[in-house]
């Protein structure tokens, strides 16, 4: 087996992970799927994961916690910042600090850009960027390619297209960013006013083929193998007004699948608003479930290599 080089790793930036240690990754994560449940829980038994949400999460924060369960280990945190000392004044550097004392592993998740890596700086344990701004969100790049592998067998070769905020979605850049590992065509789809900002990936323009379109044309359609459909930020939004602009504005439903290739893959992060019709969730090609359900078993994969040189 290759080397694990997540062990007692931050895992902030999905930039700091290359193909190698993505092939590491899947692989683990395929072989911790075929553990006897007893075996499974002893890999992180007398271990505990801490947390802390400053925004909401259903799939992150849940995930993690099952998958810690899964292999034993145990979850503590604050998901809801009312509850605690915050709301009494307390800093997020004596919050995450709190956390490491308590904790084998710290994820957090916070509206700045750059807070986790400042947890890094605060935590003497490893911490696990759960979202940071509009930032990154690494581990979510890390199930959403691993879904995209096992759906397709492979990632080069394929066509991807990214569609609706690509200005504030933090799961965009951290999918572009792995995705710049691999020889992809990445289409990347979305009105004026949410366009990549060109200066958070000017580092891999020259890396990766990379298109930029306003219409999701039947021209393009045709091209597809995957389409990775994000939410519009509405929260982080400065205006309002531009939001009511453009919300709706595309919509995955049974006539875009009509003109898509036959096995086109429909990924999205969740939460969907509405730029998923739910009248298309029975069909094969909607993958976003099953997404959710391997970020399970891709986060149990990852604690378990970040907790011990030898996973298990
Ligand atoms: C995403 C996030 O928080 O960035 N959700 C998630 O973790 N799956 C996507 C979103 O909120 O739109």
């Amino acid at each position: 087996m290759a080397k694990n080089k997540f062990f007692n790793r931050n895992v902030v930036s999905i930039r700091d992970f290359n193909s190698e240690d993505f092939s590491y990754l899947f692989d683990i994560t395929d072989k911790i799927q075929t553990l006897k449940s007893k075996e499974r829980g002893e890999i992180a038994k007398g271990l505990i994961l801490g947390y802390v949400f400053y925004e909401y999460s259903t799939r992150t924060r849940l995930s993690f916690e099952s998958a810690m369960a899964s292999i034993g280990g145990r979850s503590l945190g604050i998901s809801d910042v009312d509850s605690s000392s915050i709301m009494k004044g307390e800093s997020y550097a004596d919050t995450v600090k709190t956390i490491s004392l308590y904790s084998d592993v710290v994820l957090v998740r916070h509206p700045s850009d750059g807070s986790s890596r400042y947890a890094c700086e605060i935590s003497d344990k490893p911490v696990i960027n759960g979202g940071s701004g509009s930032e990154e969100h690494p581990t979510q790049a890390m199930l959403d390619i691993y879904t995209i592998f096992k759906e397709k067998k492979k990632i080069d070769g394929l066509s991807i297209g990214i569609i609706g905020d690509l200005k504030y979605g933090r799961t965009v850049y951290s999918l572009i960013y792995a995705l710049s590992n691999f020889k992809v065509n990445i289409h990347l789809i979305s009105p004026e006013i949410l366009k990549i900002r060109d200066e958070s990936i000017y580092d891999i323009t020259n890396k990766v083929d990379m298109h930029n379109h306003v219409e999701l044309s039947d021209e393009l359609l045709n091209k597809l193998d995957v389409i990775y459909v994000t939410r519009i930020q509405r929260e982080r939004f400065p205006d309002l007004q531009e939001y009511n602009k453009i919300q709706g504005l595309y919509t995955i439903d049974e006539k875009i699948l009509a003109k898509s290739k036959s096995d086109i893959s429909i990924l999205h992060p969740l939460p969907r608003v509405d730029e998923i019709s739910p009248s298309i969730d029975s069909t094969p090609n909607a993958l976003y479930f099953k997404q959710a359900s391997y970020g399970k078993e891709l986060r149990a994969a990852l604690l378990s290599s970040l907790l011990h040189e030898e996973p298990f």
